[in-house]
């Protein structure tokens, strides 16, 4: 047996309403140290509110949330939750780039900004970033001159730049016209490839079958199922995972 992973992420005991609607009920899940988890389920179940708990855009009524061995949800000044909030990589389906910023300094922003970085060091390292995600040549275009995938690619390696332990994505790809899927998820599955620790909310079920150490089924507010990507489109063992994927299927 291999000695279990050391936690990324912890789910103990979370909780979570929007006023009488209960959107996350009792979460108690982990993403080790270099798994990939791609978080799926119906729409409605919860799925963003997890990921969003896990770097406190949304606040939970009871249970812990770690990252990276650090107490999320603890009482913290809003510095405090800022520079957490930098450590943790989020992309979201829309792309929030600065639209007066190049991409090259959409990527130096928060180096330079949070972290005191000099700016000719944070130029270096977002070149570099840049050509990871295959966009040097296009480092002096403004986002309105990029195409939606190109920026999602710039959001990407702007959330790099802070060298976050972990890498959270909500639907990266869903605002994405089809061809410009695939580009984002070839980003996604070399930094995968890379060791990242991930967890990613997406509707990309090849992506998941392909890249994820593990599927997290979420149904109504809770995880129903938890398994490898083989088992899970295997052989998926929740009624509701069995429908939704055959729904998935019969698309
Ligand atoms: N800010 C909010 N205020 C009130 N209810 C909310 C809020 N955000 C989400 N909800 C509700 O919480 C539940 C879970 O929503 P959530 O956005 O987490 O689902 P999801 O699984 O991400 O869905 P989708 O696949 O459509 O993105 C839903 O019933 C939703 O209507
Ligand atoms: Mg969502």
């Amino acid at each position: 047996m291999s000695e279990p992973r050391p936690a990324m992420i912890g789910f103990k005991a979370v909780n979570k309403s929007y006023g009488p609607l209960a959107a996350l009920i009792d979460i108690n899940e982990a993403v080790a140290r270099g798994e990939v988890v791609v978080v799926c389920g119906p729409s409605g179940s919860g799925k963003s509110t997890l990921i969003r708990t896990a770097n406190r855009l949304e606040e939970i009524q009871s249970g812990s949330i770690t990252f990276d061995g650090q107490d999320v949800h603890a009482p913290m000044s809003s510095a405090q939750l800022n520079r957490l909030r930098s450590r943790i990589g989020f992309v979201f389906q829309s792309f929030n780039l600065f639209p007066h910023l190049s991409a090259l300094e959409n990527v130096m922003l928060s180096p330079v900004k949070v972290n005191g970085t000099p700016r000719a060091e944070a130029r270096e390292k977002a070149l570099a970033l840049l050509d990871r995600v295959g966009l040097s040549a296009r480092r002096d275009a403004f986002p309105g001159q990029l195409s939606g995938g190109q920026q999602q690619r710039v959001a990407i390696a702007r959330a790099l730049a802070m060298e976050p332990p972990a890498m959270l994505f909500d639907e990266p790809t869903s605002a994405l016209d089809p061809e410009m899927v695939a580009e984002v998820l070839s980003v996604m599955r070399a930094l995968a490839r890379d060791g990242m620790t991930m967890m990613c909310v997406t509707h990309e079920m090849g992506f998941a079958r392909d890249v994820a150490d593990r599927v997290w089924f979420m149904d109504a507010g809770r995880i129903v199922e938890t398994a490898p990507p083989e088992d899970f489109f295997g052989r998926a063992r929740h009624p509701r995972a069995q429908r939704f994927l055959s729904e998935l299927r019969g698309r």
